[in-house]
């Protein structure tokens, strides 16, 4: 297959081009740095900058299927600027997608994008799966709710749309865990709020086979990309504390404090997310790190 990804260059698109490339695939990706375009010969970058609405159109030539994660990091301070540019890097990038295979003849038949877990509600018992209709009104919630609505309207070209809604990406090379290990690491770290909050994550190398196996298997519609193991930020404060093997002494961090240093953003800390995995896994899905201590100590030991 020849398969067009967007946000190739960043931590989860590496990841996925490396195991698309050893699957002997074929690899277009759009970037909005023109210093990050290179070409090979299963391997050739394409410059793009949805803002301006910028494409070279060539990147479409052949294409199969698209592979869609582009969009702002939402782990830097939501100003009102940045927030603007988290929906729109989503958002703008799906419309100039759709524009191009609108306008220009094509053998594209599917896309798989990322989408978040924001969209549900907030839960620490009960569990959600993809049929919920129950949303959740926040600024990261609607963030996901305008990004679902921009790739949903690929459908109207006869293309499958696949969403893979995803919880926190466990990788040992950025992303959120990094950030959580820093702290224990050096002594001082500790659950947040009341450690009740349910997190639900997914080890990268799951998360990227995900991809290849929605792409494999011509996927449509919603997915969790989750785990099926969520667990509270307690369980994994002290799950990383015993895997890199450092003790946790200092009491949890109160919500207000870490609203104060983050502002809004500290709703990445505070939010509690405990969804279902039984759609993926139905479908013929096998997670490699079902459990949260085998994920961890595979990325740290
Ligand atoms: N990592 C997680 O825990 C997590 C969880 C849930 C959902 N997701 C979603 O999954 C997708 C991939 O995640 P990731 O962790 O790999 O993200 P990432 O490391 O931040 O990479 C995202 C990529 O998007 C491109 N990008 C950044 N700003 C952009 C802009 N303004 N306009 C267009 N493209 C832009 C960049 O590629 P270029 O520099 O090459 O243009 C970047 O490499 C993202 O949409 C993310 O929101 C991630």
């Amino acid at each position: 297959m020849k398969i067009l990804i967007t946000g190739a260059t960043g931590l989860v698109g590496s990841e996925l081009v490396k195991l698309l490339l050893k699957n002997k695939h074929t690899i277009h990706y759009l970037t909005t740095s023109a210093s990050k375009i290179e070409d090979k010969p299963n391997i050739k970058g394409f410059f793009w900058n949805p803002q301006s609405g910028k494409i070279d159109e060539s990147c479409i030539y052949g294409v199969d299927a698209i592979v869609h994660l582009a969009g702002a990091n939402i782990a830097k301070r939501w100003t009102n600027a940045y927030k603007q540019e988290i929906i729109e890097s989503r958002t703008l990038s799906s419309e100039l997608l759709f524009n191009l295979l609108r306008k220009t003849p094509n053998q594209v038949k599917q896309i798989v994008a990322a989408s978040g877990t924001a969209i549900y509600p907030e839960s620490f018992n009960q569990v959600f799966d993809e049929t919920t209709t129950q949303t959740e009104d926040s600024f990261l919630s609607n963030v996901v709710k305008k990004w679902e609505a921009s790739v949903n309207t690929f459908n109207v070209l006869g293309i499958k749309v696949c969403k893979l809604r995803t919880g926190i990406v466990l990788s040992d090379k950025g992303g959120a865990l990094p950030e959580m290990v820093k702290p224990i690491k050096f002594g001082f770290g500790s659950a947040m709020g009341s450690g009740k909050q349910m997190q639900s994550w997914i080890h990268i190398e799951d998360l990227i086979a995900m991809y290849n196996f929605a792409l494999v298997n011509q996927l449509e519609g919603i997915y969790n990309a989750v785990s099926p193991n969520p667990v509270s930020n307690a369980t994994l404060t002290k799950t990383i504390a015993k895997v890199i093997k450092k003790p946790l002494w200092l009491p949890n961090i109160p919500e207000f404090i870490m609203k104060l240093i983050l502002g809004e953003m500290a709703y990445l800390l505070f939010s509690s997310k405990n969804l279902s995995a039984e759609k993926i896994k139905t479908a013929g899905f096998q997670f490699h790190f079902p459990h949260l201590e085998k994920a961890l100590y595979n990325l740290y030991q």
